[in-house]
């Protein structure tokens, strides 16, 4: 038995979804039953659980060998992955398989969380491996949808860096195919898109296959931090879901392309022009 922890999110469900789709047993930690209820398909086994009360963490691990690991991505990534690991370890879990990410952070804050984490799983004692995507399309596009149509503009603080952008299914894909084989304990899985593209090369995608003009417009970074907490997002949560990222993009560490994708599925990863005629609707 697989256990999916985040498993109403955007890897979670797409993880657990895919794993009963490809006939593996699977359970899902949730917090909320009706939630996960309209996400997730029926043969997903469903444990109601929280990382913040790791009381209601071993009837969840009851009889499950790997745990797939993933948080929000927030202030408490260290002390909700650490509950899940020290519960593993006391429930029995053989292996551990842990969402990081390939963008090289170097040191910020969701850095060191990560890392945290990363230290915890290696004193476990437990087999464990990291799945680590570049910055996912769905994460770092859908939210440009509304300008894009409205407007025809994407706003944003890249500057010319590169991002070897991939999509979530995909991910989902590669990390269905880690779980379901045997690997080295600690191999880190770096799983990217077919290409490093900057936000200019994204417009010029964009343009191409929604059939109509759209130009990247580059921001300072105070200015574009000052307009999402406008738009509503705390400081914090303007930091950790999107300045660290992008100034990671603009200091040209997302430029990540690897093969793993393709070694773990024999498939190619998604071009980021195929995923926009996948999400045409959302850019209408
Ligand atoms: N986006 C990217 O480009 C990217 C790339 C590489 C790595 N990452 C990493 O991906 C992670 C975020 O994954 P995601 O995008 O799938 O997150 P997400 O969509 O925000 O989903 C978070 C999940 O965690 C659940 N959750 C929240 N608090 C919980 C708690 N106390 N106990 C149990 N479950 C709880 C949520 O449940 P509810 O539905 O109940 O809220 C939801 O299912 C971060 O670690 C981030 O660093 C992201």
């Amino acid at each position: 038995m697989i256990l999916v922890t985040g498993a109403t999110g955007m890897f979670g469900s797409r993880i657990a979804n895919r794993l009963a789709e490809e006939g593996v047993p699977v359970r899902a930690l949730v917090r909320d039953r009706a939630k996960a209820e309209r996400l997730l398909a029926a043969e997903v086994d469903v444990a109601v659980g929280d990382m913040d009360d790791p009381a209601t963490l071993p009837p969840a691990l009851d009889g499950v060998g790997t745990v797939f690991l993933v948080s929000p991505m927030d202030e408490h990534v260290y002390t909700r992955e650490r509950a899940v690991i020290d519960a593993a370890g006391a429930a029995g879990v053989r292996r551990i398989v842990k969402l990081h990410g390939c963008v090289r952070h170097d040191g910020d804050p969701l850095d060191e969380l990560h890392q945290a984490s990363i230290a915890a799983l290696r004193a476990s004692g437990l087999e464990w491996a990291l799945v680590s995507p570049n910055s996912v399309m769905e994460t770092s596009l859908l939210p440009h949808a509304d300008a894009v149509r409205d407007s025809g503009e994407l706003w944003a603080c890249a500057g010319d860096g590169r991002v070897g952008f991939v999509a979530a299914d995909d991910v989902a894909r590669a990390a269905a195919a880690v779980l379901t084989s045997d690997g080295p304990s600690g191999k880190n899985y770096e799983i990217t898109g077919p290409q490093a593209l900057s936000m200019t090369d994204i417009a010029v995608c964009a343009s191409a296959a929604l059939g109509r003009p759209v130009a990247y417009h580059d921001v300072p970074e105070a200015d574009f931090r000052a307009l999402l907490v406008g738009m509503g997002l705390s400081p914090q949560e303007a930091d950790f879901g999107v300045i660290l990222h992008m100034r990671a993009w603009r200091e040209g560490k997302a430029e990540l392309v690897t093969g793993t994708f393709e070694s773990l599925t024999g498939s190619e990863p998604t071009p980021v022009r195929e995923w926009f005629d996948r999400y045409r609707q959302a850019f209408v």
